[in-house]
């Protein structure tokens, strides 16, 4: 299935920081029939570099204070809100360093996807790829999957492995699955997009 360019699917990218993977989205959705583009970039930190680089895109952004808000429930609301206003089809989070509640992911159920730096199940959490050294693997990777309540436990749609050499500081690992994260994220963007993702309890079928 291909979309015509006003029809492309409408994501809303939420990050924390530098925004190395919003920008691979950015790269791809600029790219003739990819099938979704970016509508609107929110954050919770008011200098991620992210935002810097989807103002560079005329992107709209949006810096949601967490301290403006008493509870999570009450952040959630307004991510929701602002998504909404947007015309959010997919919710792409990309180093976005909050937990979402429940009501949240049950709102957006199915339509919020999350890039993480390992082969889960291993590893979740922070720090995923100097737990990834310390455990001692020799194979590590990064992870496209459907949120659920959980951290890092809903349903994978894609994974891409490199090697751990022996030599490697959590610099040099980060580097090379971030290569592979860049490459990653926008396919599955790509396949939920041209509607060939479909989950059935823990797995995802890719047509
Ligand atoms: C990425 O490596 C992403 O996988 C990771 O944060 C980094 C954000 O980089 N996410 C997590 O660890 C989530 N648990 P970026 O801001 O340059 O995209």
């Amino acid at each position: 299935m291909t979309r015509p360019a006003d029809a492309a699917l409408r994501l809303g990218v939420l990050a924390s920081g530098r925004g190395s993977n919003l920008q691979a989205i950015l790269d791809a959705s600029a790219a003739p029939g990819f099938p979704a583009r970016v509508a609107i970039v929110v954050s919770d930190r008011e200098r991620a570099q992210a935002l810097d680089r989807a103002r560079a895109h005329a992107v709209p952004v949006v810096w949601l204070n967490p301290k403006d808000f008493g509870e999570r429930a009450a952040y959630d609301a307004a991510l929701t809100g602002v998504l909404a206003a947007r015309g959010v089809g997919l919710v792409c989070l990309a180093g976005f360093m909050r937990i979402l509640g429940p009501a949240f992911v049950r709102a957006w159920a199915g339509r919020v996807l999350n890039i993480h730096p390992a082969l889960l199940p291993a590893f979740p959490g922070l720090a995923a790829q100097r737990q990834a050294l310390e455990y001692g693997v020799k194979v590590a990777g990064a992870t496209v999957h459907f949120v659920d309540e959980g951290v890092d436990t809903g349903p994978i749609v894609l994974q891409a492995s490199v090697p751990v050499h022996p030599d490697d500081t959590e610099d040099s690992l980060s580097a090379r699955i971030l290569v592979e994260e860049h490459r990653l994220y926008p396919e599955a963007i790509r396949l939920f997009a041209e509607g060939r993702l479909t989950i059935t309890g823990r797995r995802v079928l890719v047509r």
